[in-house]
């Protein structure tokens, strides 16, 4: 459709425009497990929480980075606003924010209400995974655990499936840039998916040769993995001992990066890179541009895409995710800003 409008830019701070890191928007309604009807309205406590790294974000090998040396942060956005406006969580003492370099993230809500928050961090270029638990009279995360493990080596996305387990993709096997660029161009299918509990540690799927952006289909049924290289959604299907086996694949002509799973339609949305030259060898005469698809009935026999949002960088450089909520669309980066449009 191509309609979205441009309506606002995340709130300035001292340096200037939030710039949006890699990420992906959790939606998690009035904390309790369950999504408010679309229809309450305003009364209903809807919010997403997105991970903003100033100016310029993730540092990552192999990928532009506008930022100077600055530890990232989260931020939390109640769409229900009439203005939503980005604002950052407090840290809870005790976490090392100076190396704080935050990836991809997600929530899971307990059934005592508790929200969670798990994010792929990056201290020193390491893997590790940081546990949070939210507080929301406070608008502060605490600190929980810092996860590390041997099958953990390049985590790039994350998606909750309990207080203490879930799903990592390995978005490459080696993590020096020069070594991922030869994984890359010698096209290597040696990134995959770990499952993580505190009793048990495997892989569950592999062959990808960049798997990224995961998620999970409403019912908890259907793991979606985006493989950003291959132009490739894998749809997996999820088994009681976590194994996941694959159910089929879509085959898209744009690079997939992070995937938001719409909670009430089911729908996927992709924050794609209709040109994978343009970002990894950034050239500021030749912007990479941004592109939304929608993939609607992903489990049937012919799933309908929808592209939803393209445009050429003059915009939106390197688009990485989407999220919809209510006719909102929020559009995230890698290293650009991110922008919140009305449908
Ligand atoms: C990008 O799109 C804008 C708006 O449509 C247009 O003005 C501009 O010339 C385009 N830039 C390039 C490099 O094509």
């Amino acid at each position: 459709t191509g309609k979205a409008d441009a309506l606002w830019e995340l709130a300035s701070q001292e340096t200037g425009v939030l710039r949006l890191a890699l990420g992906r928007a959790v939606v998690a309604g009035g904390y309790k497990g369950e999504l408010p009807a679309l229809n309450e309205g305003a009364g209903a406590a809807l919010w997403i929480l997105w991970q903003f790294v100033r100016w310029g974000g993730l540092k990552y090998p192999g990928l532009k980075s506008f930022a100077p040396d600055k530890p990232g942060e989260i931020f939390l956005m109640d769409l229900n606003d009439e203005n939503p406006r980005a604002v950052e969580l407090r840290i809870s003492r005790g976490f090392d924010l100076a190396s704080f370099n935050p990836h991809g993230i997600s929530t899971y809500i307990d059934k005592d209400d508790s929200v969670y928050l798990f994010v792929v961090n990056h201290p020193e270029f390491k893997s590790t995974v940081e546990v949070f638990k939210f507080v929301e009279d406070e608008n502060s995360l605490v600190h929980l655990k810092t996860i590390r493990h041997q099958l953990l080596s390049r985590v790039n996305d994350i998606v909750a499936l309990g207080p203490d387990h879930f799903y990592a993709t390995n978005d490459h096997y080696f993590f020096n840039s020069i070594l991922t660029f030869l994984e890359l161009f010698l096209g290597l299918p040696w990134s995959n998916v770990v499952y993580y509990s505190p009793t048990e540690v495997k892989e569950v799927a592999s062959g990808f040769y960049s798997a990224n952006g995961i998620n999970i289909s409403p019912d908890k049924k259907y793991v979606y993995i985006a493989d950003l290289m291959a132009h490739r959604v894998h749809v997996m299907e999820k088994h009681a001992n976590w194994n996941l086996t694959q159910l089929k694949v879509l085959e898209l002509d744009t690079l997939v990066d992070n995937l938001f799973v719409d909670p009430y339609t089911g729908d996927v949305w992709g924050g794609c890179h209709p040109n994978g030259m343009k970002l990894f060898f950034y050239d500021p005469e030749n912007l990479p541009g941004s592109e939304v698809i929608r993939i609607q009935n992903i489990l049937s026999a012919k799933p309908t895409v929808t592209q939803v949002y393209a445009e050429n960088g003059s915009v939106l450089q390197g688009c990485s995710v989407a999220a919809v909520y209510s006719g909102k669309l929020l559009i995230g980066t890698v290293f650009h800003r991110a922008l919140y449009c009305e449908l």
